[in-house]
Parts: structure tokens; sequence; C-alpha cells
């Protein structure tokens, strides 16, 4: 493994059994709390778009909004919310996203990006891909040009990065854990 993931690794840690039993939760927060390897991360999830124009980078409540902050700021893009629904207080457009169980409704306000704008969509972790999948949906009901998705962790058995590959968004992932 190399330094970066070892970082990030070590730097994430694993509740088993939450939120109910068999689920291995794998929480951000101390990574979050570690100044050098929260550093790592945006730093490594960013370079790739060092030097491309993004116009604005996209994140999804409410990990994604941390991470998205902190990666819009380094490229000197603006940021967009993609909030869960009845949250957001100006014209929305809305769409219905897949849950483990169930589904849920997220929501961006139309004005949020203009036809043609390069975006990076950004969230902490991808499981299923429900979540991502919305969030391009409404990206590009708009118009937006989706230019990556990006996470920090990738659930690979839960294929999420294929469903998005499928809808030509390219996925960037930093590590990745087998099982859920
Ligand atoms: C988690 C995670 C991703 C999503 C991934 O968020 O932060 O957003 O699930 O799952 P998927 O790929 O199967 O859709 P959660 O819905 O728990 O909400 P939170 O970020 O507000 O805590
Ligand atoms: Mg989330």
């Amino acid at each position: 493994k190399s330094s970066l993931e070892d970082t990030l690794l070590s730097a994430i840690r694993t509740i088993p059994d939450y939120p109910k039993p068999g689920i291995m939760f794998r929480d951000i927060t101390t990574l979050l709390g570690n100044a050098r390897a929260f550093r790592r991360a945006i730093d490594e999830l960013v370079h790739p778009y060092a030097g491309t124009k993004i116009d604005k980078v996209a994140g999804i409540e409410a990990r994604g909004f941390i991470l998205g902050g902190a990666i819009a700021h380094q490229l000197s893009s603006g940021f967009i919310p993609i909030r869960k629904k009845g949250k957001l207080p100006h014209e929305t457009v809305r769409v219905a996203y897949s849950l483990e169980y169930g589904l849920d409704e997220m929501e961006m306000h139309k004005d949020a990006v203009a036809a043609g704008e390069k975006v990076i969509l950004v969230d902490d972790l991808i499981a299923t891909g429900g979540t991502a999948d919305g969030a391009v949906r409404l990206l590009r009901q708009m118009g937006a040009d989706i230019v990556a998705a990006c996470f920090i962790i990738d659930l690979p058995e839960l294929g999420g990065r294929r469903k998005l590959e499928a809808l030509d968004v390219p996925v960037r992932t930093l590590i990745a854990f087998e099982g859920h």
C-alpha cells in the first residue's frame, strides 16, 4: 500500500454493527480531525484538476459538504449544495434516489448551475451509487458538464463506481474497503 493509502486507512475509524447489525460503518470524522490526513485527502482528490477550469464543485449533504467546500476553495471554484428535500429556499429541481431500503428525494437550486458549466461532484463515500446517481441526474437536468465524481472511499462490492461509469461519469476514489 502507498503511504497515502496508509495515511487515509489509519485515519478512518470503523464502527462495527452501526447503524445496525452487520454493517461496518466507515467513520471519516477521525480523518477530518487529523490535519495531515484531511489535507492529504483533499490535495489528492484535486490534483488531477489543478490547472483545469472547474466552474463549480457540487457537494452532497451532509458529508459531501465538508469535502466539497474544501475542494472548491482549493480549485477557486464555486460551490453547489445538493440537499435533502425541503431545505433549499428558492426554486429547485428535485429527484428521487434509491437508498438501501426505499427512496428519498434530493434537491438543488435551479440557478445553482448554468448549462455547459464544468462541475465536479463530491461525496465522502460511494456504496450502491444511488445517492451519486441522483446528484448526476439533478446536475445534468440543468445542463451541467460533469467532469468527474470524487469520493474518499469506495465500497466496490456495492457497484456504485460501475453505475456512474455507465453514465459516462469518470469516478475518482482514494481507498477501497472490501465487504460492507
Ligand atoms: C452516505 C454517504 C453517501 C451515501 C452513499 O450518506 O455519505 O452520501 O451514503 O451511499 P450510496 O452510494 O449507496 O447511495 P447518508 O445517506 O448516510 O447521509 P449523510 O451523508 O447525510 O450522513
Ligand atoms: Mg452522505
